[in-house]
């Protein structure tokens, strides 16, 4: 392959730069400076925070640098119930109405299908039959519970982040759907739940993509899940994002997020980084591995750098 050069770099990023649809993000856990830096750089039409977002302040006034720049949704995450402070910041914001749990909503040319929190089993087992869930609604849980045991006159704090069998039920009952977000895994994690590929498959998705285990994972791509599996699945780390349609690789050279990446994290020596062989990939070029088929492991490398790792 012709090695590129830096300036190749800035010039075809600046050339064939094109704006993503859609952007997934990884759990912010408050810091959204990469978040913001992203959407700034590639301009997507709509952004979804994957959960766990624990804004110090208000979510309308943490995103205030690209609220006119691109449409923001998100589902929440189970430590958004930690604090009073996290539940206001994210359901008291101005941004609530964007909540995509329980529903399915048109962004940016799909429907995108929303299941934020976590399953408890003080509320769902979801590996035990649903009619055995100690309670089906938070309606339900609230009417057991005596007036001082109540939050703000409802459920705890905590278990509005978790998540109840009529919330899932609903969810199905109004597919179909293009993208299904979730803060839980699908069943090809360690810790994911065969109930969330249940979901995606019966809302008839082309991709399922979640939050949580602060891992990138592209599930087929590393083994995880068969090709035959009716949906691609993506787990996304805190501090990175997934862009969809997938911005494949132009024609002898790494896709575009991939370059810009390098450019952000490298500077001028982008081009050395990405043609020099490596000895976490085999000896294979980062460059390389990005054309053919790895290019998440080339940006989780680029996103550990960046946040001062060694690799
Ligand atoms: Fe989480």
């Amino acid at each position: 392959m012709k090695p590129l050069i830096s300036s190749d770099l800035h010039a075809r990023s600046e050339r064939e730069r094109s704006a993503p649809k859609l952007m997934f993000f990884g759990d912010p856990h408050g810091n959204f400076d990469l978040v913001i830096a992203a959407v700034e750089r590639l301009q997507p039409e709509a952004i979804v925070l994957l959960g766990d977002i624990q804004a110090c302040r208000p979510l309308h006034v943490e995103l205030r640098p690209i609220m006119d720049l691109t449409e923001i949704w998100f589902i929440p995450g189970n430590h958004d119930t930690d604090s009073d402070a996290d539940y206001d910041n994210l359901w008291g914001s101005e941004l609530a109405t964007r909540n995509l749990h329980g529903r399915i909503v048109e962004i940016a040319g799909f429907k995108v299908a929303g299941l934020g929190g976590i399953f408890r089993s003080k509320i769902w087992d979801p590996r035990r039959p649903m009619d055995e869930a100690a309670f089906q609604s938070s309606d339900a849980m609230r009417r057991t519970m005596k007036s001082h045991e109540r939050w703000r006159d409802g459920i705890s704090r905590k278990h509005r982040s978790s998540i109840f069998p009529d919330e899932y039920q609903r969810l199905l009952r109004s597919g179909p759907a293009d993208i299904l977000v979730t803060h839980e895994a699908p069943t090809a994690h360690p810790h994911g739940w065969k109930v969330i590929d249940e979901l995606a498959e019966k809302l008839g998705v082309e991709l399922a993509v979640h939050g949580h285990h602060h891992q990138n994972i592209d599930y087929v791509g590393e083994g995880l899940m068969t090709t035959a599996t009716p949906f691609r699945a993506f787990g996304v780390e805190m501090g990175s994002h997934l862009t969809w349609p997938r911005d494949e690789p132009g024609p002898g050279g790494p896709s575009q997020d991939v370059l810009d990446l390098a450019t952000q994290v490298f500077g001028a020596a982008a081009q050395a980084w990405l043609d020099k062989p490596h000895e976490r990939l085999d000896g294979q070029t980062p460059a390389t591995l990005a054309v053919e088929g790895g290019a998440d492991r080339v940006r989780s490398m680029l996103i550990a750098i960046q946040h001062g790792g060694v690799v």
